[in-house]
């Protein structure tokens, strides 16, 4: 029987952050709505593309899991905001790191690194592969109306990224699961696609609409379930979890959530003050910063989950190996950015703002 091991971890945030202040000073909101509705303090806004920020998370997670990007039988990328959608953002990581294997996108919105690592788990044991690359990585200020501020205040960029190797130790991924709910895809969307009128420029509307409370809801339900399910499936007790690490979509709803399933809330790993939501990245960002903190200890149990567009959900259960440093630590950075997060946005709030004006 082969397991499938988190073996090396790395994160890439672009240095350029946007304060909920600094959001207050050109649309109607402010720092106390921000922070008591939803946890966010700041967030990153990205001065590269997402494929940058992908392959920095990668080369890191290469370095940490003490391989070469030459040994990866597969590359999966989990993206909603790619630079290009033809060819994926995967092949222009696979090419950064020196991989001869397939690689491809996965769209599954903020669950999509989950569902990525569900792959890689079942392409492990079904001994296809043995070593797999999942990336979650967004850039999601690509997507946003600045004039919004129902929308606008919740997102942001970044990437994380994580080696899953086989092994013969017992642990690593015990089990997942993977749902979707068609009757909200409408809840949560964007236009971008070959819907788009390309011949009406003021028409196109690819910007993230929302409605809040009924995706706030279902991501519960949907989260929820699934975590028990996946206990189930594996014949864990929740009392036995050491860790969560959820989607940061809202510090709400991971709280009820936690209080549902009736697990202590100081099990539950929250960073979305410094990110936001950065869709598919919050997770594997969280456990970068989950590991830095010693959250992380050898031999945890450790529960994730995650909903997003579509509405799809997930959950992962997994035992943490002996290893929580990194073998190596990789160079790569993100590039500097010579200028501030408001004046990078500033020519996208100039535009959407004579648009509501006109
Ligand atoms: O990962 C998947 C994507 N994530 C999500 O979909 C998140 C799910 N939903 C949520 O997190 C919450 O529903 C929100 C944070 C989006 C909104 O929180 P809420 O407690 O559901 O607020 P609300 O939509 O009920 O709005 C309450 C009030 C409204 O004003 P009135 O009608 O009561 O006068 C809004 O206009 O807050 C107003 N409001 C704001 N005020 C200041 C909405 N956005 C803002 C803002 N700043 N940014």
């Amino acid at each position: 029987m082969q397991y499938a091991h988190i073996t090396g971890w790395g994160k890439a945030v672009p240095p350029a952050s946007l304060t909920n202040d600094d959001l207050a000073t050109f649309m109607e909101t402010s720092d106390e709505w921000v922070r008591t509705r939803t946890g966010i303090r700041k967030r990153h806004i990205s001065h590269v593309d997402t494929s940058v920020l992908a392959t920095v998370a990668a080369k890191k997670a290469i370095a940490a899991a003490g391989i070469e990007g030459s040994d990866l039988d597969l590359i999966i990328l989990a993206t909603a905001s790619p630079d290009t959608l033809i060819p994926n953002i995967a092949a222009t990581v696979q090419a950064e790191v020196g991989a001869t294997c397939g690689a491809f996108d996965i769209n599954a919105a903020c669950s999509g690194f989950l569902y990525g690592l569900g792959l890689a788990n079942s392409m492990i044991q079904s001994g296809q592969c043995r070593r797999v690359l999942v990336v979650g990585a967004e850039r999601l200020s690509f997507y946003l109306d600045w004039s919004k501020r129902e929308t606008a205040v919740l997102f942001g960029d970044g990437a994380g990224a994580v080696v899953v190797e086989a092994s013969e130790q017992e642990g690593g991924i015990l089990g997942y699961e993977l749902n979707n709910d068609p009757a909200g895809r409408d809840i949560l969307k964007s236009g971008f696609g070959t819907q788009m009128n390309r011949f009406e420029a003021d028409a196109l509307d690819f910007y993230i609409h929302l409605n809040g409370q009924e995706v706030f809801k279902r991501a519960i339900h949907g989260m929820g379930a699934l975590s028990t399910k996946v206990l189930e499936k594996c014949q864990v007790n929740k009392e036995d979890v050491d860790l969560v690490i959820p989607h940061q979509a809202n510090e709400r709803i991971i709280d009820t959530l936690i209080s549902r399933m009736k697990i202590p809330k100081e099990k539950a790993f929250v960073n979305i003050a410094e990110y936001g939501n950065t869709s598919a990245a919050t997770i594997p960002i969280a456990i970068c910063d989950a590991l830095e903190q010693g959250k992380i200890q050898p031999g945890q149990t450790i529960l994730s989950c995650a909903f997003g567009a579509g509405l799809t959900s997930a959950a992962v259960l997994l035992k943490w190996g002996e290893r929580t440093t990194p073998i190596n630590v990789s160079d790569a950075e993100v590039p500097a950015c010579d200028t501030d997060a408001l004046t990078l946005i500033k020519p996208a709030v100039d535009y959407f703002m004579a648009k509501t004006d006109k």
